[in-house]
C-alpha cells in the first residue's frame, strides 16, 4: 500500500474538542445549544447512528434530547412534534433521522423544519442558500470531507473534483462545496456511461452511491485525493466503502478508510452547525 491514509477518527476528535471548548465559552454568555434528534420507527442502523449523535452532543457539553416516535406515527403528529421543537428556545438544531417510513412524506417533514434550525442542510431555503454562495447550514457529510480535504491541504482551486452518486444529502451539496472552493466539478449518477472514464481525470474522488466496489484502483488517477463516503455492511459482517480500498490504496496518494474516515466527521459537523445556530442567537 502506498496511500496516505486520512484519519477522520483524529481529526473528528480535534473538531469535537474545539466545538466543546466553544460551548463552554457560549454557556458562559447564557447559552447552551440543544440539539433535538427525531427517530421514527425501530430501523437498528438508524437507532445506532442515533444514539451516536446524541452522545456527541453530550460529551461536548451541549444539550441533547431524543425524541422517539413508533413508526405507525400519523404524519400529521410529527409535523406537531417539530412545530413545538421550532418554537423551543432551549432547542437549536433540530435533526429528523432519515429515512422515514414510507406513509410519511419527506420533504414535507424537512420543509416544516425551521431553516434557522435545520442543522442538516437539507431544507430547500438551506439548499438554495448554498447554491447561491451563501450557505447558513451546510450538510453534515460534505461538510466534512472539505474539513478532511482542508486538513490534508488539498489544493482545490482548479483541481479536477469527479462525485460519484448525486444524492441530495451527499452529491449534490458536495458539488456546491467544491465547486465554491474553484474545483471544476463532475457530478456522475446512476446513468453515467463509462463511470472510469470520469474518475480517472479526477484530482479529488468523493464516492457516494451506497454500492460497495463501485470504483477500483484501475479507475483512479495515480496520485489522486480518495474520499469514500459509503458504509456497506457485507454479508460477512464486515463494514467496506464505495471504493475497493486494497487497489485503491495502491493508486492514491491520499484515501479515506471504512470504518474511521468520514463517518465519524458526520457527527463532528453536527456539532459545528449546532453550535453555530445556538451562536446566532445571541446575534438577533
Ligand atoms: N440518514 C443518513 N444520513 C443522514 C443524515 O445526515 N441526516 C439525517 N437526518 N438522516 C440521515
Amino acid at each position: 500500500m502506498n496511500s496516505r491514509i486520512i484519519d477522520g477518527k483524529a481529526l473528528s476528535a480535534q473538531v469535537r474538542a474545539d466545538v466543546a471548548k466553544q460551548v463552554q465559552a457560549l454557556k458562559q454568555r447564557g447559552v447552551t445549544p440543544g440539539l433535538a434528534v427525531v427517530l421514527v420507527g425501530d430501523d437498528p442502523a438508524s437507532q445506532v447512528y442515533v444514539r451516536n449523535k446524541a452522545a456527541a452532543c453530550e460529551a461536548a457539553g451541549m444539550l441533547s434530547r431524543v425524541i422517539p416516535l413508533g413508526s405507525d406515527t400519523p404524519e400529521g403528529e410529527l409535523l406537531a412534534v417539530i412545530d413545538t421543537l421550532n418554537q423551543d428556545p432551549a432547542i437549536h438544531g433540530i435533526l429528523v433521522q432519515l429515512p422515514l417510513p414510507g406513509h410519511i412524506d419527506t420533504g414535507l417533514v424537512i420543509e416544516t423544519i425551521s431553516a434557522a434550525k435545520d442543522v442538516d442542510g437539507f431544507h430547500v431555503s438551506n439548499a438554495g442558500l448554498l447554491m447561491t454562495g451563501r450557505p447558513l447550514f451546510r450538510p453534515c457529510t460534505p461538510y466534512g470531507v472539505m474539513k478532511m480535504l482542508e486538513s490534508e491541504n488539498v489544493p482545490l482551486r482548479g483541481a479536477e473534483a469527479v462525485i460519484v452518486g448525486a444524492s441530495n444529502i451527499v452529491g449534490k451539496p458536495m458539488a456546491m462545496l467544491l465547486l465554491a472552493a474553484g474545483a471544476t466539478v463532475t457530478l456522475c449518477n446512476s446513468k453515467t456511461q463509462d463511470l472510469g472514464a470520469q474518475t480517472r481525470r479526477a484530482d479529488v474522488l468523493v464516492v457516494a452511491t451506497g454500492k460497495p466496489g463501485i470504483v477500483r484502483g484501475d479507475m483512479i488517477k495515480p496520485g489522486a485525493i480518495v474520499i469514500d463516503v459509503g458504509i456497506n455492511r457485507l454479508p460477512s459482517g464486515k463494514l467496506v466503502g464505495d471504493v475497493d480500498f486494497d487497489s485503491a490504496a495502491q493508486v492514491a496518494a491520499a484515501i479515506t478508510p471504512v470504518p474511521g474516515g468520514v463517518g465519524p466527521m458526520t457527527i463532528a459537523m453536527l456539532l459545528v452547525n449546532t453550535l453555530e445556530a445556538a451562536e446566532r442567537t445571541l446575534n438577533s
